[in-house]
């Protein structure tokens, strides 16, 4: 038995090869102190035992909306209004699209649709159905409508592709269900996060930019949401959906974003600046395409560029009551920059993570982190996915930071 306070969990099971891991969820969902009862499409009993699921869930197990021996007991409005989260994983690309449209036409769709509980699901299938179009829009309505996803995670697949499309490993489930059914704990706060990077014209078709996905940014402000704070989410150019339940702002420049942190600032009584903002931009930019027939064939091209303002430093200096949590990209001596950098910032905490690795930082879905705290403290933690770093941080700015401040 685990140290958690005893929650009731549906988790729906859908025809994925991934559904072979359910039992250990289960498992550890039980472990973890919780009642948990499964209900399956008909497709995912070919995947996994519901006998297996019965015995380590000790509860009955459903897979048919139309039972009538079953349905006198738990119809699947009671198990819709019994669960206090559920959690569908695997998902397969069909529920996806059968959750996104409100198609109830077995037991699991019928639940979904039927619960008032939060629902969050865990993707899973082949690379290219996860990136088909009707996915992204599917995945896209979900995530508006507040349905939480967790994964899926990038590496080999069982159809033998390589891509995003693995489910997220067991114990990442069970963190996000965990993280879903706490007590909304930065409710009433107004929190504001930077994410991306800027992109500086050099002129009307060119830029500088850097290759910050915004993918860190983006989990920091959906865990901010998820703990029920007042999201505003500043970001540089970026694909990626706005998480449910933050409001977002775009922006292009380094210029733009300073102008649109100010603005905000007041609302925030956190700040977490995840943005890499580029330092630099080109003093002139050309109005029109600079061409280089204009230059000699020997002749190069000289780009003045001058200083862009520090955002995070000037919002560290006149913080006042505010927390200040930055973010340091580096390449080498990751932990004395981030304390120098620390120390010239004067912000709350500082947050650097290596770039220079291949499995972390820029553009994936990992980071591994380390927490530079003013006193000399450093906590390096473990390579983890980005909402799980998310996670981390905010419990840490919730205990370390924000302990007693109103
Ligand atoms: C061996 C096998 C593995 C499959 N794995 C997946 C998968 O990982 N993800 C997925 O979306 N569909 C997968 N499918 C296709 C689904 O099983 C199919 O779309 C089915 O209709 C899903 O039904 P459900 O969503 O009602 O459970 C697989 C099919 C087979 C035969």
């Amino acid at each position: 038995m685990g140290t958690s306070e005893q929650r009731r969990i549906v988790v729906a099971v859908t025809g994925g090869i991934a559904a072979y891991k359910i039992p250990e969820l289960v498992r550890g969902l039980g472990r973890a102190g919780h009642r948990v009862r499964c209900a399956l499409t008909p497709e995912a009993a070919h995947f996994v035992s519901p006998l297996v699921l019965q015995t380590l869930s000790g509860e009955p197990v459903r897979s048919q909306l139309l039972d009538p021996g079953e349905e006198g007991s738990i119809g699947h409005i009671d198990l819709a209004d019994w669960a206090e989260l559920v959690v569908v994983a695997p998902a397969t690309a069909n529920v996806l699209a059968r959750m996104c449209h409100g198609i109830a036409d077995d037991l699991v769709t019928t639940l979904l649709l039927a619960t008032r509980a939060p629902v969050l699901v865990a993707p899973a299938m082949n690379v290219n159905m996860w990136n088909h179009p009707a996915t992204r829009d599917n995945v896209a309505a979900l995530r508006e409508r507040g349905v939480r996803m967790v994964g899926p995670e990038t590496g080999e697949l069982a159809c033998g592709w390589e891509g995003e499309g693995r489910m997220a490993e067991p114990a990442a489930i069970l963190e996000a269900a965990e993280r879903c059914l706490r007590a909304p704990s930065l409710r009433g706060r107004g929190v504001l996060v930077t994410a991306g990077g800027t992109v500086e014209p050099i002129d009307s078709v060119r830029s500088l930019t850097n290759r910050s996905s915004g993918k860190m940014g983006f989990a920091v402000a959906a865990e901010a949401a998820l703990r029920g704070a007042s999201v505003t989410l500043v970001a540089g150019p970026s694909h990626l959906p706005t998480p449910a339940g933050v409001r977002r702002i775009d922006v292009e420049t380094a210029l733009e974003m300073r102008d649109a942190v100010l603005r905000e600032l007041p609302d925030a009584s956190v700040v977490v600046k995840a943005a890499a903002v580029a330092d630099f931009r080109p003093r002139v930019v050309h109005e029109r395409k600079l061409k280089k027939e204009d230059l000699a064939p020997d002749q190069g091209l000289t780009l003045e560029l001058v200083r862009n303002p520090d955002i995070l430093e000037e919002i560290s200096r006149d913080r006042g009551d505010r927390v200040v949590v930055g973010f340091a990209a580096e390449t080498h001596d990751v932990v004395e920059a981030a304390r120098r950098k620390l120390a010239r910032k004067g912000c709350d905490l500082l947050v650097a993570n290596d770039v220079s690795r291949g499995d972390a930082g820029f553009d994936v879905d990992e980071n591994a982190v380390t927490f530079v705290w003013p006193g000399g403290e450093v906590e390096e933690l473990p390579l983890l996915s980005k909402a799980q770093v998310a996670g981390q941080l905010w419990d840490r700015i919730e205990k370390r930071l924000l302990g007693g401040r109103e």
